[in-house]
């Protein structure tokens, strides 16, 4: 697990607050959840693959515990248990620190951020595109200008698989050999299912196709069209499309119809986010209507997204964005010397009620090394405290860049900066 240096601390707030912001514009209210939870809640349908990478152990009082590795089992225990009444739509907002003991490499971390969004309570497909419009949002606001999104639905594979009696258990191991893009793995385990010609045949067909025009959708429709499940699968995802066309999303949507996610829980439309210059996803999500039900609280349908925020901060570097703060200017106040300590301080109080970001001189320096450790810090501006102008209510206020200076009424230097 890492240390984050201020420079990545940095990143990773300014992520997290667009994406606060952004849970304010479409109506997210945030929860915040433990970050330990019963293993067999957070195991559940969170797959194989990421279930060998929990951080699993036992507390004092014996109970098998686990370190959340996503929020989305958390949620929606939320909604099966606390939340069981409240009034639906229900759209709830997390962001917070997960863990995996996933290799550790590029963008792979064992503790990680994702800023995690959920709307519970609507089947319809309004409600999925709600989801991915949000997606695009928070990373156009956060100042990444390429990506694109990777759609499919589960439900398609899942309705052939279904039809030809294949157990879960073996469905899952497919969708995960899918997830890990191992297709030749993924047709023998098909294979020894006893599943029909027909039915390898079409998942071999689904997996060759994609691209970014609906054309996919009607090749999607002749392959499975004699599995009903399936085709109800691709008329699904056909609608959220158009309702991301008609709405005006600008993002680039590749259509990949043997797209699968290693989460089980996935019950419909799957999606990532992926940057040019980078080959792992920077979020992902999808819709999970049986999850709420597993845990106790009714059929409530749920459609959900997480955006990793480690990774969006890798890629925002290397799209060269500013991630730029409107902090407000910041100011080094400098006594003359030790007997103006104690003026420096009310000064910096005044200025601080006044909105600026204020440090005080506390390393015992001269006033020209305190200004040239200013300037090495790029602070806007400095304050210097003599005791003639204090006498007079007055102190020189300098311009770093400008590297000029005045005497001016403690009163005027809000004003003089801000103009
Ligand atoms: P996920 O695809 O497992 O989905 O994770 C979402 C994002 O978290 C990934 O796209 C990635 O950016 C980030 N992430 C995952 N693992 C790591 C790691 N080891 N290091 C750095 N970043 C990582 C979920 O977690 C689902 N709960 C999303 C969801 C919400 N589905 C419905 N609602």
């Amino acid at each position: 697990m890492r240390d984050l240096l201020p420079k990545e601390a940095k990143r990773l707030r300014f992520i997290e607050r667009i994406a606060r912001k952004i849970a304010d514009l479409y109506g997210y209210e945030e929860v915040i959840t433990p970050v330990i939870e019963y293993y067999d809640l957070l195991a559940a349908k969170i797959g194989e693959e990421n279930r060998k990478r929990m951080y699993v152990f036992e507390d004092l009082g014996g109970r098998k515990v686990a370190l959340r590795p996503e929020f989305t089992a958390s949620i929606a225990r939320l909604i099966a248990t606390k939340l069981r009444t409240a009034p639906k739509p229900l759209r709830l907002f997390s962001t917070g620190s997960l863990y995996r003991y996933d290799e550790p490499q590029f963008g792979r971390y064992r503790e990680f951020w994702q800023a995690n969004y959920e709307l519970f309570g609507s089947p319809m497909p309004e409600a999925d595109a709600e989801i991915i419009f949000l997606t695009a949002d928070l990373l156009r606001k956060t100042g990444l200008r390429s990506y694109c999104f990777k759609i499919g639905h589960v439900g398609v594979l899942r309705g052939i698989f279904n039809h030809e009696g294949i157990s879960e258990e073996q469905q899952n191991n497919i969708m995960q050999s899918l997830d890990k893009k191992e297709k030749a793995k993924a047709i023998k385990l098909l294979e020894e299912t006893r599943a029909s010609q027909k039915c390898l045949n079409s998942l071999k067909r689904l997996m060759e196709i994609s691209g970014k025009d609906l054309s996919v959708i009607e090749d999607m429709k002749r392959i499975v069209n004699d599995y009903p499940n399936a085709v109800k699968a691709v008329m699904n995802l056909n609608g959220v499309l158009n309702l991301l066309d008609s709405g005006g999303l600008k993002t680039d949507m590749l259509i990949d119809a043997g797209f699968a996610r290693g989460l089980e829980y996935y019950t419909g439309i799957v999606f990532e986010v992926y940057v040019p210059e980078m080959d792992i996803a920077l979020g992902g999500g999808g819709r999970y209507d049986n999850l709420v039900k597993l845990f106790g609280g009714g059929k409530i349908p749920a459609v959900g997204v997480a955006v990793g925020v480690d990774r969006l901060s890798l890629a925002l570097e290397k799209q060269g964005a500013s991630m730029h703060y409107d902090k407000p200017p910041k100011i080094l106040v400098i006594p003359v010397d030790r007997s103006m300590m104690g003026e420096a301080f009310k000064v910096s109080s005044k200025l601080r009620e006044d909105g600026f970001c204020v440090e005080i001189e506390s390393m015992g320096r001269s006033v020209s090394r305190s200004l040239s450790d200013a300037d090495r810090r790029g602070i806007e501006f400095a304050v210097v405290l003599g005791p003639k102008e204090v006498k007079e209510g007055k102190v020189i206020l300098r311009n770093m860049a400008k590297r000029k200076q005045m005497t001016i009424e403690l009163d005027k230097v809000r004003k003089m900066i801000n103009d």
